[in-house]
């Protein structure tokens, strides 16, 4: 069968996508990965879609510019805002793209109410609406966009009473009204999985959708005889818009191992 070593590309607004990456490097332990965090330009969450598309855009340019056999779009605000846009500028790459767990959400939910945590522009997002529209249109989703999470992700604040306060103030409401499954639906929330699951207890569902890009990732290249033979030295290069060190120091909590960084600019046309 034949293979290809080339890196597949990996992007996110900044440290988010890490929460895919390490589900990537579990179900794809031969492939090689270049991984980009917009950190110049995070959030992307309160951005208008135009502004969203053409800095994805830009990453994706920069990822190809590196020769990569795929892109994976580590970004559900990305992912909802530009996935057409970068499936027509690069049509001989497969793209990736995250999609929020609406619909294990459903068949779990025995309340018939699920929680959608997720950013301004996710939520907001025509595609999202469809996809509530298909495949949970028996189940009440309480959307709930929640503004600052991303930037304590960003700090490296991860546990504490910190983000448990924050998470409970966006979740209490919907919690106290009977919602059953949280879904996390931009890719740094699951880097707070551990107070998310504090605040929403024992009876709550908390699920994302890692693994599951993961497989759609194997899948994808798969199909087109683009997978990897042979483990490589260095599974992952790490780049950066924002500060190295700082990226380098999340990413390493995220991890749980450690990480080094470099520093790069896209092109962005606005
Ligand atoms: N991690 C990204 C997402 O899944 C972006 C969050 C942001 O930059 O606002 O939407």
């Amino acid at each position: 069968m034949a293979s290809d070593s080339r890196p597949i590309g990996v992007f996110d607004s900044g440290i988010g996508g890490l929460t895919i990456l390490r589900e990537l490097l579990r179900e794809l332990p031969t492939e090689r990965f270049i991984y980009f965090g917009d950190d110049a330009n995070c959030p992307y969450g309160p951005r208008p879609e135009h502004e969203v598309r053409a800095l994805a855009l830009a990453a994706a340019r920069w990822l190809v510019a590196r020769d990569v056999k795929a892109i994976v779009v580590a970004c559900n605000s990305a992912s909802v805002s530009a996935r057409e846009v970068l499936r027509a500028a690069f049509p001989e790459i497969p793209i990736v793209v995250v999609v929020p767990a609406v619909k294990p959400a459903a068949a779990l939910t025995r309340s018939g109410k699920i929680i959608l945590a997720a950013t301004a522009r996710a939520i907001n997002d025509r595609f999202t609406h469809s996809l509530i529209d298909t495949f949970a249109s028996g189940v009440q989703v309480i959307s709930v966009a929640c503004p600052g999470l991303v930037e304590l992700v960003e700090a490296g604040i991860l546990t504490g009473p910190e983000p448990e306060a924050v998470l409970r103030n966006y979740l209490g409401p919907a919690l106290n009204a009977g919602a059953d499954v949280v879904v996390l639906g931009c890719t740094h929330f699951p880097a707070l999985r551990e107070p998310v699951e504090r605040v929403a207890g024992p009876t709550v569902a908390v699920i994302d959708s890692g693994a599951a890009v993961a497989r759609q990732t194997r899948h994808v290249l798969a199909s087109r005889e683009l997978l990897a033979a042979t483990p490589p030295s260095v599974p992952v290069e790490f780049w950066t818009s924002g500060d190295p060190a700082r990226f380098a120091r999340v990413a390493s909590l995220v991890l749980a191992h450690p990480v080094t960084a470099r520093h790069a600019m896209t092109d962005v046309q606005w």
